[in-house]
């Protein structure tokens, strides 16, 4: 079974990488599909989002990296995958994602989303918080992999990054 892990991943975190971990044991093939639209304001360039991610997980035999423009659905269509798994870290994401869940299986209905819970110890985690405990110069070597720790403080300490 091959599964679609998508999000915005502006960077990938601890937590979208147990996501990946766990994912990547469950089914044959992750392809983790990251968002690249260029209306919305990301910190990291998606080609930027794609290197980390490549190399946070090159120990997965299983897992992809790509990137899609548009609809998910349409994504989905195209690499003739009909599965998406979201991680759900608190009840706060529930409503967002089972709305996300509803209209993309009334737009394509063989589409079926899972949601695989969080671990505990990646429930407060957000790549929002990341960025913001970054950009105040924090810690956040115990938040991401080591890649993305050294893209942020090149990324904010260079000037580029808001
Ligand atoms: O990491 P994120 O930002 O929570 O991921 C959200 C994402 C990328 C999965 C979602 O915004 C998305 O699928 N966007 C593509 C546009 C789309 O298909 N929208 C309809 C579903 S509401």
């Amino acid at each position: 079974m091959i599964v679609i892990y998508p999000g915005s991943f502006d960077p990938v975190t601890n937590g979208h990488l147990d996501i990946i971990k766990r994912c990547s044991k469950k089914f044959d093939k992750v392809i983790v599909a990251i968002l690249n639209n260029s209306s919305k304001k990301t910190l990291f360039t998606v080609e930027e989002r794609t290197e980390l991610l490549k190399k946070a997980v090159e120990k997965y035999d299983n897992v992809e990296i790509d990137d899609f423009s548009g609809l998910l659905i349409d994504y989905a269509k195209e690499r003739n995958v009909t599965t998406m798994v979201r991680g759900l870290r608190a009840v706060s994401d529930f409503e967002y994602e089972m709305q996300m869940a509803l209209v993309n299986k009334k737009l394509y209905g063989d589409i079926e989303t899972l949601f695989m819970v969080s671990s505990g110890e990646y429930a407060y985690l957000s790549s929002s918080i990341v960025k913001e405990v970054a950009m105040f110069d924090g810690d956040v070597s115990c938040l991401v992999p080591n890649v993305v720790e050294k893209a942020l403080k090149e990324k904010l300490r260079g000037g580029q990054g808001k």
